[in-house]
């Protein structure tokens, strides 16, 4: 017999934190950093297994990985070795009992039938922790590598609706269900069983464009936001209480995370000097600079210095927000994009199974001193 859920419990992960904290990347060679230190991420499947554990006892709330299907080249094929993600979410909830793990889907990549019941499997498994990151894809070279077309922006999300409509569809109590769209034209369709305790899982998405957020806002419980470094406390309250406002008009709620690149350290001098030393020092250049190419980011469109700081930009963890201090100031500003209004944020390290006992013992603590996390 299946316990019920609702939706208000999965989308709160099963508990009373008030700040969210998940690990990102690590489902993916090197994780976020583009560096070449040797203690980078190695993302074999016992990392990554032991790692859901120790996350797990340790009270973080949500591993989401990464779909990448092609790594970035560069001295260290950054990003080249990964984890299929909804395959790698269904072990680790085999394994795990607390944690919410995502899978990280592109829309075009994959019928939405098979992927529907590809969720419901990893769900049951992870007896209703299954939760689902849909991404529409920016990468034309891995679409090539499936002989797929990368839609126009706005097309991407038009295809991404119905393929959602869909998903839900398979999700929801309906027996027989037909769909008639423009990209889709589907009849007499069954899917059983349902997803786990008579809900449904988490759904995200990370649309940073006008039509990406409006798309998350109209279909999903959470919105990934990349508040980069050098936005202020002022803008990143404005766009969380933006996001949360548009959801209301339209009777949704939805919380807002954003990503972090921890670097935590007994003093500030040793955390600024490990992420000098990691993604200034020993960055990826050659391979930040295929990064950036493929985003139509290359030294002739932009000043040497504007170029360079978006490198930098790049290198640490893919331009999330780099929270590097020793535990008091870390903590702080976790304490700070939580009072913004942030629901929470994914993190990642250089290497995740050595730096996550000291953020645990450190960090969640002093978290939870503030109010914002329950005691582990
Ligand atoms: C937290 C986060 C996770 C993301 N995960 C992926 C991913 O795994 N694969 C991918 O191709 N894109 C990923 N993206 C890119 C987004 O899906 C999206 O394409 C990007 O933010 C640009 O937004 P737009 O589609 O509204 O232009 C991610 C972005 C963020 C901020």
């Amino acid at each position: 017999m299946q316990p019920k859920r609702s939706l208000r419990d999965r989308t709160a992960m099963n508990n009373n934190n008030g700040f969210k904290i998940g690990l990102f990347g690590a489902n993916c060679s090197s994780g976020r950093a583009v560096t070449m230190v040797r203690e980078r991420w190695p993302a074999g499947w016992d990392d990554n297994l032991n790692l859901a554990k120790m996350a797990d006892e340790a009270g973080v709330d949500f591993l989401l990985p990464v779909a990448r299907w092609k790594g970035y080249g560069g001295d260290t094929d950054y990003q080249g070795g990964t984890w299929e993600t909804v395959t790698w979410a269904s072990g680790l909830l085999a394994k795990t009992e607390r944690l919410v793990v995502f899978g990280t889907v592109h829309a075009p990549l994959i019928p939405p039938l098979i992927a529907a019941k590809e969720f419901v499997t990893a769900d049951h498994i992870g007896e209703g922790r299954f939760g689902l990151n849909l991404v529409c894809g920016w990468n034309e070279g891995e679409f090539e590598m499936f002989g797929a077309t990368l839609r126009d922006h706005e097309a991407r999300y038009e295809y991404a609706q119905e393929w959602l409509d869909i998903v839900k569809l398979a999700w929801s109590p309906r027996e027989n269900f037909d769909f008639d769209g423009h990209f889709f034209k589907l009849q007499g369709v069954r899917a059983k069983p349902k997803p786990y305790g008579g809900t449904r899982p988490l759904i995200m998405n990370a649309g940073a464009s006008p039509t990406g957020q409006a798309f998350a806002i109209r279909n999903c419980d959470a919105l990934f936001s990349n508040i980069s470094n050098g936005i202020s406390f002022d803008e990143t309250a404005r766009h969380v209480a933006n996001v949360r406002a548009s959801a209301r008009q339209v009777g949704r709620d939805i919380g807002v995370y954003t990503v972090g690149v921890v670097t935590c350290r007994p003093t500030a001098r040793e955390a600024q000097d490990y992420w000098h030393h990691c993604v200034v020092d020993n960055a990826d250049w050659r391979a930040v600079d295929n990064i950036l190419a493929m985003k139509n980011v290359t030294p002739d469109k932009h000043p040497p210095e504007e170029f360079q700081r978006l490198r930098s930009h790049q290198a640490n963890g893919m331009g999330g927000l780099p929270l590097v201090g020793d535990p008091d100031a870390v903590a702080q500003q976790m304490a700070q994009l939580a009072a913004a209004g942030l629901t929470g944020i994914a993190v990642s390290f250089v290497n995740y199974l050595d730096e996550l006992p000291y953020f645990c013992a450190e960090i969640l603590p002093r978290l939870a001193r503030l109010g914002l996390r329950e005691r582990a």
